[in-house]
């Protein structure tokens, strides 16, 4: 909840953005998370919403990757703006929501900004203070755009260290079968550290109306492991597919990173994958609606890229 008079006004940023009504002085507390009044929700409960509830909470919300919950900040405070030299910064040591406070003085009439806008993850506080409850920073992640494609096969080659997947990414970024796709890009610091893509698949079998998506391939740059930037590609990539209608997101992979990541295994609920999967636990599934595991069934059909057998060896 804002603890500053604010106006909301056209920015020269984008859009709408929040403006310093009064000389704001550094270290003010300006927005603190307020239970009752803002919203905190897991995936579980972001995904059991209509669809225009989760479209306003992906478009005004954003993910705190210590949390792993979704914040929406239900006053004016939804429209502060991003900026890389942001007079607002994120002081989590009070509160594990975060308390944000005025990084220099602001004022009156300037606008807030926060090193945020799509932000969500990590990026390092480059206002002064290091925010110390967080492990990576803060992250920016975007829709991959035909003009990133270089990018994406970059990140896909450095965290590989081969050849395969960037080419498979290429050509699934082709394959009108993969259609419609997902294609995910994380920065951190300015720096691309992440790609995740998900495309098209068909459940062949009592399902084949119950849209669904599979996930391949996920890749993060070596330096930026075991920051929470995989997780936070899939968790934006889950509910952007979840507000599009996927109710059933497969991946190939290996059970011990996945399973932390909200997916089981599939074949015990007789989903069956487009090759025999050796081990099976490898083929696993996250459902993105309720009721979905246990009462649909069947075999994926892939795009038709990702329908080679090469690529169903765990
Ligand atoms: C596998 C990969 C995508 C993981 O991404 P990441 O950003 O390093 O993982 P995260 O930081 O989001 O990890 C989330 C959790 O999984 C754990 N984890 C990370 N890598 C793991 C692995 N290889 N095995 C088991 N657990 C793993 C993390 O410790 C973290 O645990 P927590 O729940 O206790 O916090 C990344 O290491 C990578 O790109 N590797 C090379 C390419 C690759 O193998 N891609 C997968 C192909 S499908």
């Amino acid at each position: 909840m804002l603890l500053i008079p604010v106006r909301v006004d056209r920015s020269p940023v984008h859009g709408l953005g929040v403006f310093a009504v009064d000389r704001i002085p550094a270290g003010t507390q300006v927005w603190k998370f307020t239970p009752g009044f803002d919203l905190a929700l897991d995936r579980e409960m972001l995904d059991g919403q209509p669809a225009h509830f989760r479209r306003v909470m992906l478009h005004y919300g954003y993910i705190d990757p210590a949390l792993n919950r979704f914040i929406l900040c239900c006053d004016d405070y939804r429209f502060v703006n991003h900026s890389d030299t942001p007079n607002v910064r994120i002081d989590k040591r009070a509160d594990p929501y975060g308390v944000d406070v005025a990084a220099r003085d602001i004022e009156a009439g300037e606008e807030l900004t926060l090193d945020y806008g799509v932000v969500e993850g990590f990026r390092p506080d480059r206002t002064g203070e290091e925010d110390a409850s967080s492990r990576a920073g803060r992250m920016r992640i975007v829709e991959a755009e035909p003009a990133d494609t270089d990018v994406v096969l970059r990140v896909e080659r450095l965290a590989f260290a081969r050849d395969e997947e960037p080419q498979l990414v290429a050509e699934l970024l082709r394959d009108s079968t993969a259609q419609p796709s997902l294609s995910l890009l994380a920065y951190a610091a300015e720096q691309p550290v992440g790609h995740v893509l998900f495309t098209k698949a068909i459940i062949e079998g009592n399902a084949r109306n119950v849209a669904a998506a599979i996930l391949a391939p996920l890749a993060v740059v070596p330096d930026a492991q075991r920051q929470g930037v995989g997780r936070a590609l899939i968790e934006r990539g889950a509910s952007v597919l979840a507000a599009s209608g996927v109710r059933l997101l497969f991946v190939l992979g290996d059970p011990a990173y996945y399973t932390r990541c909200g997916f089981v295994p599939a074949t015990p609920y007789g989903l069956h994958a487009p090759y025999t999967v050796v081990p099976e636990e490898a083929w696993m599934v996250r459902a993105l609606a309720p009721n979905m595991l246990g009462n649909v069934n069947g075999t994926l059909a892939v795009a038709a890229s990702l329908a080679r057998p090469e690529y169903w060896r765990e």
